[in-house]
C-alpha cells in the first residue's frame, strides 16, 4: 500500500556528481572539510565518472583547484585551451561520450581575489565580468562541454553567455543557470576544497539574502528571458520552500545544489555515530525531489546511485 501510494521517486538519472580537479596523474588529495571527497587528477576523475555513468548518474559537474601562481585579478587562466578544466572536459568526452559534462562558470577558482567577478577598487564590477564569463563558457564549449553552469550571480550573464555561445557556433550547448543562489554559510567546506575563499569582503553584493522569497520571481523571469535552459536553486534543504516556488513559477527543469555544508554535516555527524549517513542522504535527496527539483547536484551522487542499484 505504501509503495502504491508513493508520490515522489528518486533515480540515478536525477543526480549530478560534482568533481574537484587537480593537476598530475594518479593523484588524489582528500578534502578534510568534506569527508569522502577529494581533489582528483584528470585520470582518476575519469575513473570516478565512469563508475557514476555505469550506475546511471546523468552528469558530472567540474571545478578546477588551481595553484596560486596561475591566478590573477581577471582569471585569465579560465580561457586557456590547455587549462586543467579544458583538458578534463576533453578527456571525459573522449572516454565517456554519453556522460553529460557540465562546467562551473565563475571567476573564483581562477581569481587572485577569490571572487566570482572582477574586483576593481574593492568592488565587484558586474559589467567588466560579463565578457570574461562569456569567453570562459565558449572555451568550455570548445573543449566539448554539454552544459555550462554560471554560478557567479552577475546580472545579465545568461544573455551574455548565450550570445557568445551562439556566435561561436555552439547553439547546442545548454545553460544551467544558478538562478536563485543565496549568500550562504553552507558553502564553507567548498571554499576549502577549492581554496577559493574571497581574499577580502564577502559575496553579499551579488548573492541573495537568505531572508528573501519575493525576489525569487524576479530572478526566474530574468534568467528565462535571457535564455536559460535549466534553473538552479542553491543551497538545497534549508531552501525547500524556494525550490517549490521556482517549480511553480517556471516550466523549465529545476535543479538544486545540495551543497558542501549539507553533505559534510551528515558525514561528520555519522563519523561521530550520531546519524546514519546513508539513510539521511537518501531522505535528504527524496525531500529535494518532493520539494520540486528535477535534478540534484550532490557530493553523495555515487553513494546514492550505489544504494539505488543495491535495492533493485
Ligand atoms: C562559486 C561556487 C560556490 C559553490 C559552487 N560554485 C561557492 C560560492 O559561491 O562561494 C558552492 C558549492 C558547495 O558549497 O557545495 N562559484
Amino acid at each position: 500500500m505504501r509503495a502504491m501510494a508513493r508520490e515522489s521517486f528518486l533515480t540515478p538519472a536525477n543526480l549530478v556528481l560534482p568533481l574537484f580537479l587537480r593537476e598530475g596523474r594518479g593523484e588524489r588529495t582528500p578534502i578534510a572539510s568534506m569527508p569522502g571527497q577529494a581533489r582528483l587528477s584528470v585520470d582518476l576523475a575519469v575513473e570516478l565518472a565512469r563508475e557514476a555513468h555505469e550506475l546511471g548518474v546523468s552528469a558530472v559537474d567540474l571545478f578546477p583547484a588551481l595553484s596560486d601562481d596561475v591566478k590573477d585579478p581577471r582569471g585569465s587562466e579560465s580561457t586557456n585551451p590547455e587549462g586543467l578544466m579544458q583538458r578534463a572536459i576533453r578527456a571525459l568526452k573522449r572516454e565517456l561520450p554519453e556522460l553529460m559534462v557540465c562546467t562551473d562558470v565563475a571567476l573564483d577558482p581562477y581569481s587572485s581575489d577569490g571572487h566570482d567577478g572582477v574586483v576593481i577598487d574593492g568592488r565587484i564590477d558586474n559589467d567588466v565580468t560579463l565578457p570574461i564569463l562569456a569567453a570562459m563558457a565558449v572555451s568550455h564549449a570548445e573543449a566539448g562541454a554539454d552544459v555550462v553552469a554560471p554560478s557567479d550571480m552577475m546580472d545579465g550573464r545568461v544573455r551574455a553567455i548565450r550570445e557568445a555561445l551562439d556566435d561561436a557556433g555552439h547553439t547546442q550547448v545548454s545553460i544551467l543557470s544558478y538562478c536563485v543562489k543565496y549568500a550562504s554559510a553552507f558553502y564553507g567546506p567548498f571554499r576549502e576544497a577549492l581554496d577559493s575563499a574571497p581574499k577580502s569582503g564577502d559575496k553579499k553584493t551579488y548573492q541573495m539574502d537568505p531572508a528573501n522569497l519575493r525576489e525569487v520571481e524576479r530572478e526566474v523571469r530574468l534568467d528565462e528571458a535571457e535564455g536559460a535552459d535549466i534553473l538552479m536553486v542553491k543551497p538545497g534543504l534549508p531552501y525547500a520552500d524556494v525550490i517549490r516556488r521556482v517549480r511553480e513559477l517556471t516550466t523549465l527543469p529545476v535543479a538544486v545544489y545540495h551543497v558542501s555544508g549539507e553533505y559534510s554535516m551528515l558525514k561528520v555527524a555519522a563519523e561521530r555515530g550520531f546519524l546514519d549517513y546513508e539513510r539521511c542522504l537518501m531522505e535528504s535527496l527524496m525531500c529535494l525531489r518532493r520539494a520540486g527539483a528535477d535534478v540534484i547536484f550532490t557530493y553523495g551522487a555515487l553513494d546514492a546511485a550505489r544504494l539505488l542499484a543495491a535495492r533493485k
